[in-house]
């Protein structure tokens, strides 16, 4: 399907919108448990980043599966296919000049290691929200822990479906012992100075 298609190559280069932004791109990408704080973090960096002027987007799980992901389910096949499609996204909106915030469960060890070679490994910073299944599901914010333990839900990350936890990430937050606010400090400080020019 591919041998009769040929890349076009524009003028503006990335490099000059990342001049004009005053800032590189970044892919800050949250993993972790259903309920374990990715999208709250995430959103929290996003306002200290965009308070700072960075130019920023996010992509949410329970978001871009009510659009473009809206025909994929939650098995081990198409949580690839989700992971790989947000990695291209993501990979445009870099090549934009933008910081992206992730917030995916992503559960497969191999899913997070293909969204490194999509937008390249310097680009590329892994956060684990790594906050015990217990704590998650104590919270069950959207009551869906409850729902899969009673049986009626399918392939539920932690549950009745695995998590892998990433070995190296490069940042760790617990949010049983971190708050929000720590986690943001933490994460900028992880993070200013891969965003310099
Ligand atoms: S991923 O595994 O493919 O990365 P994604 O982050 O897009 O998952 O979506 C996870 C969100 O979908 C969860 O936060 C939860 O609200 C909801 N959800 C519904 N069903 C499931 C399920 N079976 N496993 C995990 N999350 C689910």
């Amino acid at each position: 399907m591919q041998e009769n298609i040929i890349p076009h190559d524009f003028s503006v280069t990335q490099r000059e919108r990342s001049i004009q932004k005053e800032h590189k791109p970044l892919l800050l990408w949250f993993t972790g448990l259903s309920g374990s704080g990715k999208s709250t973090i995430a959103n929290a960096v996003e306002n200290a980043l965009y308070s700072n002027g960075y130019h920023t987007y996010i992509l949410d799980g329970d978001n871009v599966r009510k659009g473009l992901n809206s025909n994929l389910s939650f098995t081990e096949e198409d949580r690839t296919e989700n992971i790989r499609r947000i990695a291209e996204v993501a990979n445009l909106m870099l090549d934009a000049g933008l910081v992206v915030l992730a917030a995916f469960v992503s559960p497969y060890a191999k899913d997070r290691e293909n969204i490194k070679k999509t937008v390249g490994y310097t680009r590329y910073i892994e956060v684990f929200v790594n906050t015990p299944i217990a704590e998650c599901e104590r919270r069950d914010v959207k009551g869906l822990y409850a729902k899969a333990r009673a049986g009626e839900i399918q392939n539920f990350t932690g549950v009745n479906a695995p998590y892998e936890a990433p070995v190296s990430p490069d940042v760790q937050i617990d949010t049983t012992e971190q708050s929000v606010e720590d986690a943001v400090k933490i994460i900028l400080k992880h993070i200013e100075h891969k965003l310099k020019l």
